[in-house]
C-alpha cells in the first residue's frame, strides 16, 4: 500500500476547509511526555490564546480531545443532571442535535422551532424560559445546516434572570463572526477547529463560566484509583461519562494535572496554533475578513442568477445556501466541480437536502483567489448543466464588493 497521498482540494463548503498550512506545521512537531514541561507549559499557552479567542476572562478555558461533538456533549453531559430540564431553540439541524445530546444525558428536553431559514426573536426566547424554568438553555449560535446565526446578546442576561444557565454551540461561528463570552453572559461554550478556526478536526476549544463551573464542580467524582482522602464525595450525581467528565478535565488541565486521558499532543499543538494564529491577526480583523469574503461569494452567487436561502439579514459571514436551480442536478453540479476543478461544496441536510448546496468562506478558505476561483469554475458548471448565467457575471459581482472595501 502506498503513503497517504490526498489529491489537491479546494474545500469550499460549510466545513471541514482546508486547514492552514502553519497549523499543519505544527501538528508535525515532535512528541512529548504528559507531564513535560514543555507540554504542560503548551496547555497553559494554549489557555491563554483561547481566552482571547473566547473573548473570556474565564480561567477554564481549555480543550476537549474529540471533535466539536464532544465539546457538546461534554458541557451537556457535565452541566446537566438527569431529570433536569433544558430549553433548546431549534432553528435547524444541530439544535436537534443540542436536544438529542441533552436526552441521553437524561434531562428532560424541552424544545422551541424556528422555520428553517429564520432565527428566533429574543422576546419568543424568553417565552419560553419563563414557561419551562429550565437549568440550561442550550442554543446553537450559528447553524451550518440553515447558515443562521442566532443573535446571543439578550441571551444570558435572559437564563440568568431565570436561574438558568447558557451553553452556546459556536462550532460554526466563532473566529469568523463577533462571540463575546463575557459581555453576552455565555456560561459555557464550545467549538471545533475545522470551521473559520484555519485547523482540521479533532479538538473542541471550551470555555467555563464560574457560574457553570460551580455548577460542574458539584459533581466532581475522582475515579478510584487516583483518588486521595482530599478528593470529598461529591453531593451532585456523578457526571454520566467519564471521558467528556469536565469536573476530572478541569483537574487535568488545573494546577493539579490529575492524570484524566492522555492530553492529544498533536491536537494540542493544531489548537494552540489556530488560537496564535487569529490572535496575532486580531479577532476583529478575523471576523472583518470573514464578513469581506463572505459578503463577496454572496454578491457572487446572486450575480451568477442564484437564489439564496434564507434569512440574509441573519447570515453567518462564513456561509451561503443557494437554490439549486430548477432543472439543474445538485448532485452531479458539485460532482463536476470536484473531478474538474478540485473544488468541493457543500451539499445539505434534512429539508434542504437536494433543495440547495451550501458554500463555505471560512478559515484559511476567506480569501479572495478561493471565492474567485470558486465563483468562475460555478459559473462553468452550471452552464454546462443548462443553466443560462451571464459570462463572469459572479466573479464580476464579487469583486465590486472587493472594490467597496478597499477603495
Ligand atoms: C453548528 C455545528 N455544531 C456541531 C457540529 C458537529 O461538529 P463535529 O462534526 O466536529 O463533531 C457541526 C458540524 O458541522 C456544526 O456545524
Amino acid at each position: 500500500m502506498r503513503q497517504v497521498h490526498p489529491p489537491a482540494r479546494l474545500l469550499m463548503g460549510p466545513g471541514p476547509v482546508d486547514a492552514d498550512p502553519r497549523v499543519l506545521r505544527a501538528m508535525a512537531a515532535p512528541l512529548v511526555g504528559q507531564f513535560d514541561p514543555f507540554m504542560t507549559d503548551t496547555m497553559t499557552e494554549a489557555m491563554v490564546l483561547w481566552r482571547t479567542v473566547w473573548d473570556t476572562a474565564n480561567e477554564q478555558t481549555l480543550l476537549v480531545d474529540g471533535t466539536s461533538r464532544a465539546g457538546i456533549e461534554a458541557a451537556l453531559v457535565s452541566l446537566l443532571e438527569p431529570g433536569e430540564r433544558v430549553l433548546v431553540p431549534v432553528f435547524g439541524r444541530f439544535g436537534h442535535l443540542l436536544a438529542e445530546i441533552g436526552a441521553r444525558a437524561g434531562a428532560e428536553v424541552h424544545t422551541i422551532e424556528t422555520e428553517w431559514g429564520t432565527v428566533f426573536d429574543p422576546g419568543q426566547i424568553e417565552d419560553a424560559v419563563r414557561r419551562v424554568r429550565p437549568r440550561v438553555v442550550a442554543v446553537v449560535h450559528g447553524d451550518t445546516s440553515t447558515t443562521m446565526a442566532q443573535p446571543l446578546a439578550d441571551l444570558g442576561r435572559i437564563a440568568h434572570e431565570h436561574d438558568a444557565l447558557l451553553y452556546v454551540d459556536a462550532t460554526a461561528t466563532l473566529g469568523g463572526n463577533p462571540f463575546h463570552t463575557d459581555e453576552w453572559g455565555v456560561d459555557a461554550a464550545t467549538a471545533g477547529l475545522q470551521k473559520c478556526l484555519g485547523g482540521p478536526s479533532g479538538s473542541a476549544p471550551v470555555t467555563l463560566s464560574p457560574a457553570a463551573v460551580a455548577a460542574i464542580e458539584r459533581r466532581r467524582h475522582v475515579e478510584a484509583g487516583i483518588r486521595t482522602a482530599d478528593d470529598v464525595a461529591p453531593h451532585g450525581e456523578p457526571i454520566r461519562s467519564n471521558y467528556l467528565d469536565l469536573a476530572q478535565i478541569m483537574e487535568y488541565w488545573g494546577p493539579r494535572r490529575l492524570n484524566h486521558h492522555t492530553e492529544a499532543t498533536s491536537m494540542l499543538y493544531a489548537a494552540r496554533e489556530c488560537a496564535r494564529l487569529l490572535v496575532a491577526e486580531g479577532m476583529a480583523t478575523a471576523t472583518g475578513r470573514h464578513a469581506r469574503h463572505g459578503a463577496a461569494m454572496l454578491a457572487g452567487v446572486r450575480g451568477l442568477g442564484l437564489e439564496v436561502f434564507g434569512d440574509v439579514a441573519h447570515k453567518m459571514h462564513n456561509v451561503v445556501a443557494v437554490r439549486i436551480p430548477d432543472g439543474v442536478d445538485g448532485d452531479a453540479v458539485r460532482g463536476a466541480l470536484l473531478d474538474d476543478f478540485g473544488i468541493e461544496i457543500g451539499t445539505s441536510f434534512g429539508p434542504l437536502h437536494g433543495v440547495v448546496w451550501r458554500i463555505g468562506t471560512m478559515g484559511f478558505n476567506a480569501r479572495r483567489d478561493a471565492v474567485l476561483t470558486t465563483l468562475a469554475a460555478l459559473e462553468h458548471e452550471l452552464r454546462r448543466a443548462g443553466f443560462a448565467t451571464e459570462p463572469g457575471g459572479g466573479v464580476t459581482a464579487a469583486l465590486a464588493v472587493y472594490e467597496e472595501a478597499s477603495p
